[in-house]
């Protein structure tokens, strides 16, 4: 897609229903982003979710997806302490989670993870950028790249990731014409969130695209195709109205019985309980 100059649409998915759903729209990747510990488990960052979570949700993805090329997100410390590490974790994505690849987070210091990764015949997408897993080390989620000594680290880290065997990079944050020099250099393709039009692809967070956000926050870098959150909320209220009126639920949602049973119940059982 790349080399034909066709963008490529990528989106995170964390259930079965929605990863159908996004199949059913032709999107062409889902991402199983560890995202998920902030969209679905409500923790402030990504750092305390686990492998088995991380494994859990893209079985419920695979699942829903079958014909989508569907990426897992190893999660904080499932492969920064060792290389060995790394390829056994990797490989709970593929035989577990039946996903497609893996991608982590990190450049050059991350290089022999990637390499011995695809050495194990697992495709994996690097992260550049607004790593969420260095919050702490960046000091909050903060642009990357904006003077030149980050920039040309970042340039320096997405080549050495497509040296080491990454089929992808994912951009998170980085200025829209540095993330397009990136992408010009690189013969893999880049999938921008934060990072402009210049990237190869974009992938966004499902519940920003859907405005399903608690709290209504949006960052700069997130159009919402949907107002769900809204929607959902209506939907809600109106069944609760309704359960209190009795007016759900109606006759077409009940099921019937003989009435000449029910006669014959009824004078053996009605105001027993007097
Ligand atoms: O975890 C995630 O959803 C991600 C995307 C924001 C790229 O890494």
């Amino acid at each position: 897609m790349k080399q034909d100059g066709t963008k490529i649409s990528m989106v995170t998915a964390y259930d079965y229903t929605t990863a159908s759903i996004v199949e059913s729209a032709g999107i062409d990747m889902i991402l199983v982003g560890d995202s998920l510990g902030m969209t679905m488990m409500g923790y402030e960052d990504t750092l305390p979710v686990t492998m088995d979570d991380m494994i859990h949700h893209t079985r419920c993805v695979t699942r829903g997806a079958k014909n989508t090329f569907v990426v897992g997100d190893m999660p904080f410390l499932s492969y920064q302490a060792s290389v060995e590490e790394a390829v056994h974790n990797a490989g709970r994505f593929m035989k577990e989670g039946r996903a497609q690849a893996v991608k982590l987070e990190g450049g050059a210091r991350v290089c022999p993870q990637i390499k011995a990764i695809t050495e194990a015949s697992i495709p994996v997408c690097a992260h550049l950028g607004l790593t969420p897993q260095s919050v702490n080390a960046f000091g909050g989620f903060k642009v990357q790249g904006k003077n030149e000594k980050t920039a040309r680290q970042l340039i320096e880290d997405a080549r050495a990731i497509e040296a080491a065997g990454a089929f992808m990079v994912v951009l998170e944050c980085v200025p829209a014409r540095l993330a397009a020099l990136i992408s010009e250099n690189l013969s893999i393709p880049t999938i921008g969130i934060g990072a402009g039009s210049g990237c190869d692809g974009q992938v966004l967070v499902c519940q920003d695209l859907l405005g399903m956000t608690p709290g209504g926050f949006k960052p700069k870098f997130v159009r919402r195709f949907a107002e769900l959150g809204e929607a959902m909320k209506n939907a809600f209220r109106s069944y609760d109205e309704e359960v209190k009126s009795g007016a759900f639920p109606a006759q077409e949602h009940t099921f019937r019985i003989d009435d000449a049973l029910m006669d014959t119940l009824e004078k053996t059982y009605k105001n027993r309980r007097e």
